[in-house]
């Protein structure tokens, strides 16, 4: 049984690396930038709502994200493990976690820190392109990270629970190190 939260900046790789141990683990891959990118597409509701706070680089509101995740580990399939990325983002959503995964009788093995400089960061992003990837809205992402989701390495540090993989390598060796992590 694998269950891992990975935490990082933007662009630190988060998507990458946890579509990928998700799939060799044969666990969800959570994502809830891309459960609300793939609800912008659509034009749902909860796209709608978020579509603004996305563009400008701010989170959307924690009522629009916590059900959601109640929902989805309450799911049969994750109930064999999961990856959750880009969850929790703030001090409120990793309590709402807790609590969550109490009432649900599951533990979380690892919180896994993938640590990028800035620079590398914001090439990374540039070159992607995503819609999100623009200057303006990457400063703020940054910004954002600086202060509501970074306060989380000490969240977790505390529980002993954290560790810091070097994000900064060939995408390869990322992967070794993360697979290491996840054995059972
Ligand atoms: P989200 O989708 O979570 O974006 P993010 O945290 O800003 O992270 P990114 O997707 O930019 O980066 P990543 O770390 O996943 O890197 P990736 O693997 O893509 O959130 C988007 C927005 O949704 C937020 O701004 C917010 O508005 C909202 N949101 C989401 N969750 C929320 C929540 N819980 N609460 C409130 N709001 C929320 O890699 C980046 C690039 O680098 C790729 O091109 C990749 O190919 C490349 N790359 C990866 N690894 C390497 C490597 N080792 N070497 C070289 N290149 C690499």
């Amino acid at each position: 049984m694998t269950r891992l939260i990975f935490l990082g900046p933007p662009g630190a790789g988060k998507g990458t690396q946890a579509k990928i141990l998700a799939e060799s683990c044969e666990i969800p891959h959570i994502s809830t930038g891309d459960i609300l990118r793939e609800a912008t597409d659509q034009g749902t509701p909860l796209g709608q709502k978020a579509q603004g706070y996305m563009a400008r680089g701010e989170l959307v509101p924690d009522d629009l994200i916590l059900d959601l995740i109640r929902e989805r580990l309450s799911q049969p399939d994750a109930q064999k493990g999961w990856v959750l990325d880009g969850f929790p983002r703030n001090v409120t959503q990793a309590e709402f976690l807790d609590r969550l995964l109490q009432k649900l009788n599951q533990g979380c093995d690892r919180v896994v820190n993938l640590d990028v400089p800035d620079e590398e960061l914001v090439t990374r992003m540039l070159k992607r392109g995503r819609q999100d990837d623009n200057e303006t809205t990457i400063r703020r992402r940054l910004e954002v990270y600086r202060s509501q989701t970074a306060p989380l390495i000490d969240f977790y540090g505390e529980r002993n629970s954290l560790v810091y993989v070097d994000g900064n390598l060939p995408l390869e060796e990322v992967t070794s190190s993360l697979k290491q992590l996840a054995q059972p």
